[in-house]
């Protein structure tokens, strides 16, 4: 029965707070899906200095994202939770795979090229070879599949021509993995930007709701939420991006369809819609704000969280390295 199952893998940098996009776009769905898959999730911390960090806080973030991750559900018994420099055959495989991958392509990236634009002071190597990591992460777990955001498509797909570029000189090494992009939930977009992604970039524009924001906070962002100067609750994010953002986050915490929302809103205006999708985010977040509250105090249960998961991940990552190593001729060690 256990081999039957399927592998899932993903990772979230440590690099911002997680937002209620992150939740509703990926964790969320990531929780339910314990029974049916063995799941590996990261924080990819590795990929996080591509950009300059403080210190301090990339470590507190972290912690704070493993917390987060088990109090959105995500059962340390049940999935392996891990931190990505914890399992060093990341790093080894990541390199192996620069050899593998052309500059060509990875000057295509569109995450790097926007990055390059937004850091022109430290166009590192690092964020030029981010995918050859990414590649390494999810082919040392030979998941079935990654699931992963609309703007990390790209990155899998370049993992799949690497591997099978490996493969093609190699033999069958790798597995090809699918990525794995949930339909509802994928793009939350901001509140006061609803064309672009909710991020951490768009937190100073009052865009951006954190997992771990205060009732008062969450309420005052959807009172602000940008909408349309018509006065009715309908689906259509063509013409009405922010109402239809709304009624995709409301549909996502209650579960109503996009018909039963309109339904529960005809007649009334956008000024009963935004606090009433406010409240029901707020009642969503409120048990994972305390619960992660509660785990960040407890920094012995997290230790062990993380080293049990470290060491099933390496178990299972340095089969793969070994394979490799082989195939390329390293001397056995
Ligand atoms: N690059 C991903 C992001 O920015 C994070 C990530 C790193 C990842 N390694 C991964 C996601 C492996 C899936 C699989 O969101």
């Amino acid at each position: 029965m256990e081999e039957a199952k399927k592998t899932m893998l993903s990772g979230i940098k440590p690099s911002g707070d997680l937002t209620l996009g992150s939740y509703l776009g990926a964790i969320k769905n990531w929780a339910a899906r314990a029974e049916e898959y063995d799941c590996y999730y990261f924080m990819a911390d590795l990929h996080a200095i591509t950009v300059r960090q403080n210190p301090a806080d990339l470590r507190r973030r972290t912690l704070e994202q493993l917390a987060q991750y088990i109090a959105c559900g995500l059962d340390p018994e049940k999935n392996t939770l891990f931190i990505q420099s914890h399992v060093h055959q990341h790093a080894e495989l990541g390199w192996v795979l620069n050899c593998y991958a052309m500059f060509g392509e990875l000057s295509r990236m569109t995450q790097f090229k926007d990055k390059s634009a937004k850091n022109a002071d430290n166009i590192n190597g690092g964020l030029f070879t981010y995918p050859c990591l990414m590649a390494a992460d999810i082919l040392l777990y030979q998941p079935d599949y990654v699931p992963v955001g609309d703007d990390q498509r790209q990155h899998v797909e370049l993992c799949h021509a690497i591997a099978r570029r490996f493969n093609g000189v190699y033999g069958d090494v790798f597995k090809l993995p699918e990525p794995y992009i949930p339909k509802v939930g994928a793009r939350i977009m901001s509140l006061s930007d609803p064309t672009s992604k909710m991020s951490k970039s768009e937190e100073e524009n009052g865009g951006t709701v954190l997992l771990m924001d205060t009732p008062e906070t969450i309420a005052r962002l959807f009172k602000r939420a940008v909408t349309d100067s018509e006065t009715f609750v309908h689906y259509d994010p063509a013409r009405k991006p922010g109402v239809s953002n709304l009624m995709t986050i409301y549909s996502a915490v209650t579960g109503k369809s996009y018909d039963k929302i309109e339904a529960e809103f005809a007649g009334q205006g956008y000024g009963v819609f935004k606090p009433a999708v406010g409240e029901a985010v707020i009642e969503t977040l409120r048990p994972i704000r305390e619960e992660a509250s509660r785990l960040m105090k407890d920094k012995a249960y997290l230790e062990g969280v993380y080293r049990a998961g470290a060491e099933k991940a390496s178990h299972i990552a340095e089969k793969t390295l070994r394979k490799v190593y082989k195939k390329v001729g390293f001397v056995a060690r």
